[in-house]
């Protein structure tokens, strides 16, 4: 039998419009929050994951689907906020890399010696087995490589997507919604990041522990950058493209 491909999508208006469009689905279940809806996209086998928001729901999506149902790849969709002013709401990211923009050591301070969050390093926890406090060679963030079979789909299908732009960025994720410009800015110049979201660098980790290919593709849904507001259809249109994304790639499988 052929392996899978596993959408997953965090909140339901993100994962259940690309459920709807599944041929012969049935649904199963892990504990109380994980939905898996098992079906076909033109005869192959897809499963679109409902895994809820944050990183910790994420990364457990990820591994019970990849001991469950053994995928062959992963694509992470969803929507994000803009860190770069140049996106708008409605453009698409490709993640050519994901990072963990919550993983970060502080500097030494003293008691009364304050807090300055803009000298924070960022982290690596996966640097070595020692301690991440103490290894000077985790001062660093770790940066997963989007699959390149995936980003080349995803390319290709690009001109079909008609409501923005799709770019290849850097997404970062943590569970943390920043609204300050200059923080947000911050993050664009010290990560790289085109955009932040709560999830593609949890799915990037698990995937690749497991070796399994992976690439993140998120919509800004918003962007605080250029005063671009909120807007949840934005999460539709995501599914749509990455419904493109998905016919491309199986045509290669
Ligand atoms: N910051 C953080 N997460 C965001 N999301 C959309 N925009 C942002 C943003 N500006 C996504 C996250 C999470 C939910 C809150 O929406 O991935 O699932």
């Amino acid at each position: 039998t052929k392996r899978p491909i596993l959408i997953q999508g965090p909140m339901p208006i993100e994962a259940e419009n690309f459920a709807e469009r599944l041929e012969d689905v049935e649904i199963e279940e892990s504990g109380t929050t994980f939905e898996f809806y098992i079906g076909t996209v033109d005869g192959y086998p897809v499963i679109v994951s409902k895994t809820g928001k944050g990183m910790e729901n994420t990364a457990a999506a990820t591994a019970i689907a990849i001991e469950k149902y053994n995928p062959v790849a992963i694509i992470n969709q969803g929507t994000s906020g803009g860190h770069d002013p140049e996106l708008n709401v409605f453009d698409i990211v490709l993640g050519k890399r994901t990072v963990n923009i919550g993983s970060m050591k502080t500097r030494d301070r003293a008691e009364g010696e304050g807090i300055e969050a803009t000298e924070w390093k960022p982290m690596d926890v996966m640097a070595s087995e020692g301690s991440a406090g103490e290894d000077p060679d985790a001062e660093k963030a770790r940066y997963y490589d989007a699959d390149s079979e995936l980003l080349t789909a995803a390319n290709k299908v690009k001109e079909s997507y008609t409501k923005g732009k799709v770019v290849e960025g850097t997404i970062g994720s943590a569970d943390l919604w920043n609204n300050e410009v200059d923080r947000i800015s911050w993050f664009h110049e010290n990560y790289g990041t085109s955009v932040e979201e709560m999830e593609s660098a949890s799915s990037a980790m698990i995937s690749k522990a497991y070796d399994v290919p992976f690439l993140a593709i998120r919509i800004l849904s918003n962007n605080k950058t250029n005063d671009g507001a909120y807007n949840p259809d934005t999460a539709a249109a995501n599914q749509e493209y990455v419904y493109e994304v998905v016919q491309e790639y199986i045509r290669f499988l």
